[in-house]
């Protein structure tokens, strides 16, 4: 059995990838400080509660474990924060992340899966974006995760064996069909967890950052991601690397957008609740499309995404979000 060590793996995201690698047959551990993840929300495989910051603790998972594939998911991920404190991306995203890799190659574990973002390509010239486009984000949170794949990318030339995946997510929405797992961090600053919560009565009002950008509605399209589907991704990552797949970066969406107030609508009609909605100036930093060209994970990886349907991305994700209370 594959050994598969999550780190950030309490948190949302890794929280979908561990349930998907336990039902897959995988053996996990989580590696996780628990600052922004919980501990319910493991739900295959131990967790070893430690921080990025701390190599001795990792060395120790690493070499207890033996992995033979790191996924690295922990990390700061609020845009606004990064640029308010822009050291603490530096730090925990791109220096911790040196302290992982260097414990890696130490330890002989050669093999990552690599939680990037859509945010690395900052404002495209062209839509849907593909994965040659040239980086240029405009915050340090994007900034934090391009200097992470640079580092990986060099890793790759320097070992022959060191190879990686690089994952770019686009807006990862919705939550386990069960309920069992979701956004739990109750700080987000998402659309879909900000417009659930506004429908739950948690704040007065949506705010609709901008109307004036040149789409057809006037707001912000993004393309928007279920985290099963996401989750899907990395079990093909994984299989890629392990059937001796090259290094490569690849993006996670579904090719196609939806506008800020087409969400907003929708959430409206899953809830059946008309909460009140308040259009406001832009948002600083955002760019006013972000869609995938997914072609290259579908041929490369054979990923075959099954939820892409935004009814169904804001259903997982309301019935989540009324769970969070009880
Ligand atoms: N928005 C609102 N009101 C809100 C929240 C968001 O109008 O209360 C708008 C934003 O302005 C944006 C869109 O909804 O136009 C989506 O915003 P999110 O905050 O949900 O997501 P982002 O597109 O800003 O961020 C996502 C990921 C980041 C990643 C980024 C890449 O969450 O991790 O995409 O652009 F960096």
């Amino acid at each position: 059995m594959r050994r598969i060590l999550v780190t950030g793996g309490a948190g949302y995201i890794g929280s979908h990838v561990v349930k998907a690698l336990g039902e897959a047959g995988y053996d996990v551990l989580t590696y996780d400080n628990l600052s922004t993840g919980n501990e319910w929300a493991v739900l295959y495989g131990k967790l070893f509660v430690g921080d990025l910051s701390d190599k001795d603790t990792i060395r120790r998972a690493i070499q207890d474990f033996k992995p033979d594939v790191v996924m690295h998911f922990a990390a700061f991920i609020q845009v606004e924060e990064s640029v308010r404190e822009p050291l603490k991306y530096y730090r925990n995203n791109t220096v911790n992340t040196l302290n992982l890799l260097e414990v890696m190659i130490e330890s002989g574990v050669k093999d990552l899966i690599f939680s990037s973002t859509a945010a690395v390509y900052g404002i495209p010239e062209h839509i849907p974006v593909n994965e040659g486009t040239p980086l240029n984000p405009i915050n340090p949170y994007g900034i934090s995760k391009m200097m992470t794949e640079r580092i990986l990318k060099d890793l790759s030339f320097a070992y022959d064996d060191f190879r990686y995946v690089s994952l770019r997510y686009f807006n990862v929405a919705g939550a386990d069909a069960q309920g069992r797992i979701g956004q739990a961090y109750r700080e987000s600053t998402h659309l879909i967890t900000r417009a659930l919560k506004t429908a739950k009565g948690e704040f007065e009002k949506l705010q609709i950052f901008g109307t004036d950008y040149t789409t057809p509605d006037g707001t912000c399209i993004r393309d928007y991601i279920h985290v099963d589907d996401l989750a899907d991704a990395h079990l093909h990552a994984v299989e890629y690397l392990i059937q001796g797949g090259k290094s490569d970066i690849f993006n996670c969406g579904y090719g196609h957008g939806y506008s800020v107030r087409e969400v907003v609508e929708t959430a409206k009609k899953v809830t059946g609740i008309n909460f009140n909605v308040k259009e406001t100036g832009r948002r600083q930093g955002d760019p006013p499309v972000l869609v995938a060209d997914n072609s290259k994970i579908k041929q490369k990886l054979n990923w075959h995404p099954q939820y892409d349907d935004l009814e169904y991305i804001i259903k997982t994700a309301w019935e989540w979000e009324k769970k969070l209370d009880t």
